[in-house]
């Protein structure tokens, strides 16, 4: 008999309304030339959902070649816990997780394997952020809550695809040798793409449709736990790029950091100025102060910590940063008048171009400035 190459991961909890119709459903989607295995990880469900998996086994062993391995855990240890637990258990060379809830529907799992294989890349997401996914059946604030763990995530982790949160996708087995995994809380796929950076990754899209049977186990304890697993993800990274050996990398990735800072600036800097302004007692000129006031000193936050990684908060070396950062950006802002007025007035450029002209050259500045003075780097480092 020839070696299993594709095993499928299919975590449960109290999904007895489910499995048995959606192990069919995979079985049926299989390419039929391939062998392949599904591994139902059940965390001890009190429906039974472990045992109607492997009434179906049963029912189907004479008549295939697929087999269906039932892990019985003791206890509810978590989705990304599961499914690690069946990333070791599996035989394939390939690995395609996915919910047990219909919400990723299995027809998709030949053209995983196929993106796979025709473009030779390593990971593929099934994705709902791609031109032709969607979403179907979520209120608003699950959708709110999904696009802005998705924002956190690319920007604060720099993962590229657009759908980091999917819980459907196909990768080779062998990227994750060696790598170590927290398996916190829903995530595994972010994980997966954070520790596995520079493979290569493919995106094709599906229609995400919110589970018909059963209940969603995405609670509070899910949204703790995907801010712990970003956390550690982050740092995680930020010891990767310590290790970093080549200056224009380190100087272009603080750089970026810095400016994507900024553009954080000016969006709270209009809340707080908005926020303000809704007491009718504070003057508008008042409000707009506030809301430079609470800008800078975010955007000094954050460039601290983040930007410059100086977790060094004590109070005398704080304030002192803190000032030079204030004068720094001040100085940013007359550079920024000037040349406007330069280059509008006295090279007659066009005001938009200008405008463009001027932000940049002041952030830039800024940037240089604050790295060199307020936080007493070498520029080029
Ligand atoms: N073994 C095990 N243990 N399985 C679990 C556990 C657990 O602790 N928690 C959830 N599952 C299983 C469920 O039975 C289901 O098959 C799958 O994991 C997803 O759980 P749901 O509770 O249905 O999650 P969801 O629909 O709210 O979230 C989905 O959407 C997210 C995208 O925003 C999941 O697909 C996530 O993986 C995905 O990231
Ligand atoms: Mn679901």
């Amino acid at each position: 008999m020839s070696a299993t190459e594709i095993s499928i991961i299919l975590p449960t909890y109290n999904e007895s309304k489910n499995i048995w119709s959606i192990l069919e459903h995979i079985q049926k989607s299989i390419p039929k030339n391939l062998r392949a295995e599904t591994i139902v990880i059940d965390d001890n469900s009190p429906d039974n959902t472990a045992k109607i998996a492997e009434d179906y086994f049963y029912s189907i062993k004479e008549k295939t070649s697929h087999t269906i391995n039932v892990i019985k855990r003791k206890a509810k240890d978590g989705l990304s816990s599961a499914i690690l637990n069946g990333i070791q258990e599996a035989s394939g060379n390939t690995i395609v997780v996915m919910d047990s809830d219909f919400s990723h529907p299995p027809h998709i799992i030949p053209k995983l394997l196929e993106t796979l294989k025709q473009t030779q890349c390593d990971i593929v997401v099934a994705s709902r952020y791609v031109k032709g996914g969607t979403i179907q059946g979520w209120p608003f604030k699950r959708k709110l809550m999904s696009t802005v763990a998705t924002k956190i995530a690319k920007i604060g982790l720099g993962v590229t695809p657009n759908d980091p949160m999917s819980g459907f996708f196909a990768f080779r087995k062998k990227i994750t040798d060696g790598v170590k995994f927290d398996a916190i809380g829903y995530k595994m796929l972010l994980e997966l793409l954070v520790k596995t950076k520079g493979v290569k990754i493919e995106e094709i899209p599906y229609t995400f449709t919110d589970r018909e049977f059963g209940s969603s186990k995405l609670d509070s304890s899910v949204i703790f736990n995907y801010c712990k697993s970003v956390w550690r993800l982050y740092k995680y990274g930020r010891e990767v790029r310590q290790d970093e050996k080549r200056t224009s990398v380190r100087f272009l990735s603080k750089a970026a950091r810095f400016f994507t800072v900024g553009a954080s600036g000016l969006g709270i800097n209009y809340l707080a100025s908005m926020l303000f302004t809704l007491s009718s007692d504070v003057w508008y000129l008042h409000a707009t102060l506030m809301g430079i006031v609470f800008s800078i000193t975010s955007n000094f936050i954050l460039n601290k910590y983040w930007t410059f990684e100086d977790g060094d908060f004590s109070t005398k070396r704080t304030l002192i940063q803190y000032a030079k950062f204030t004068g720094f950006s001040s100085i940013g802002a007359l550079v920024q008048l000037g040349m406007v007025y330069y280059l509008v007035d006295e090279l007659n450029i066009l005001y938009p171009i200008s405008l463009i002209l001027a932000v940049g050259t002041a952030a830039f500045s800024n940037f240089v400035l604050n790295k060199r003075w307020t936080f007493r780097e070498k520029v080029w480092s």
